[in-house]
């Protein structure tokens, strides 16, 4: 038997890495699988909350017993995210928006030429920071932020810069592995080391360290 930490919380979390195409099969996108929100959606369902999981393609199995809802770009994906956060009591921002996207779009596929191909990009919105401008004082608001260096210090700028109540960092090696490490950083500066364990585990590491009274 789970402990309920998360009955009677409604939980927004994406997932996935957002694909921004520039013509009908081709993307520009990143190398995120996917794992830590599904997991995170999985486990908070575990303990007790209703889940929606607004997801970009991945290769994983819809969790039991969350609502997922498909999207395709970052643009799409904010979106999907505006409506829903006005219910949401938590909201755990685990995808991996693409910062930019092609400028144009090809209805047909690009053809081979002698020249190089340009593919212009432009910004895509950064979904988290409208969150946070949008966010009721009363909902709780997760980030995460993968960094090469500066981890801790780059983290809190985010969690400062995206008016967050937490912020999950970790080192970018996490990407292409089954296992997480990192650190949670609150608002007020406090830092819980987060163990390497499989990303179910550090899920529920996460969620039980933030959430249990
Ligand atoms: O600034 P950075 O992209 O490193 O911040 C990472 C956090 O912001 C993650 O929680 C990610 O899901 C979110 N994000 C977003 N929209 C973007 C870029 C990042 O929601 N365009």
């Amino acid at each position: 038997i789970f402990p309920k930490y998360l009955k009677n919380k409604k939980v927004l979390v994406t997932a996935g890495a957002t694909r921004e195409f520039f013509d009908p099969i081709r993307y520009i996108s990143n190398a995120s699988s996917g794992q830590m929100g599904y997991s995170l959606a999985k486990i908070a369902y575990t303990l007790g909350a209703d889940v929606i999981l607004v997801t970009a393609p991945t290769c994983l199995k819809k969790p039991y017993g969350v609502k997922v809802i498909d999207v395709v770009s970052a643009e799409e994906m904010y979106r999907v995210v505006i409506e829903n956060l006005p219910e949401a009591d938590i909201v755990i921002m685990n995808a991996a928006v693409a910062d930019f996207k092609p400028e144009s779009y090809s209805t047909q596929k690009l053809k081979k030429s002698k020249e190089n191909p340009v593919v212009n990009l432009k910004p895509n919105p950064d979904i988290l920071k409208a969150v946070g401008e949008k966010r009721k004082k009363d909902q709780i608001i997760i980030g995460f932020a993968a960094e090469s260096e500066n981890i801790i210090e780059n983290a809190r700028g985010k969690l400062k810069s995206k008016n967050l109540d937490y912020i999950i960092a970790n080192k970018l090696d996490v990407f292409s592995k089954d296992t997480h490490r990192g650190w949670i950083i609150d608002k007020n500066g406090n830092i819980t080391e987060i163990p390497e364990m499989d990303k179910e585990s550090s899920a529920f590491f996460i969620l039980e360290k933030i959430f249990k009274r």
